[in-house]
């Protein structure tokens, strides 16, 4: 067993678990956090994916103890106390980015992470940044023009 502290969408939590949790089990089954989806077990689906000290992560491809002492962000802590929905989830939802919306946590963090590295992300580097997150609904089309709509609002949020 191991005694883990982290911050998960801004709050101090402290998880007693068996050494080999990944952190994906810990949010969802120890934390309750089921936002990531578990959608594959070789780590190519992205559907898990999460941040990780700001960085986007695959969180079934991490232990549980790799997140000690980290801050982790999931799709539920994106939006703000005043607004429903952060700018890249009203991006996915103005250009309808998902139906049956099983990869979608994992879009809009990977989204996000996206919009961080590149300010006004084109179509194309979109669409090559998301070799890591499998979709078998949209055909992508729509969810690289969430992102980059996304992208976009959050260049020009104050
Ligand atoms: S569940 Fe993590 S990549 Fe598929
Ligand atoms: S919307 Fe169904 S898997 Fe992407």
């Amino acid at each position: 067993m191991a005694t883990i502290s982290l911050e998960v969408n801004g709050k101090a939590r402290t998880l007693d678990l068996p050494d080999n949790t990944l952190l994906i089990h810990a949010l969802r089954d120890h934390l309750r956090l089921t936002g990531a989806h578990m959608g594959c077990d070789t780590s190519q689906c992205g559907a898990c994916t999460v941040h990780v000290d700001g960085m986007a992560m695959k969180s079934c491809a991490m232990l549980a103890v790799q997140a000690d002492g980290r801050r982790v962000t999931t799709v539920e802590g994106l939006a703000s106390d005043d607004a429903p929905l952060h700018p890249m989830q009203q991006a996915f939802h103005d250009n309808h980015g998902l139906q049956c919306g099983f990869c979608t946590p994992g879009m809009v963090m990977i989204g996000l992470d996206i919009a961080r590295r590149h300010a006004r992300p084109d179509p194309s580097t979109v669409r090559a940044e998301l070799e890591g997150n499998l979709c078998r609904c949209t055909g992508y089309q729509n969810i690289v023009a969430a992102i980059v709509d996304g992208a976009g609002r959050m260049e020009t949020r104050p």
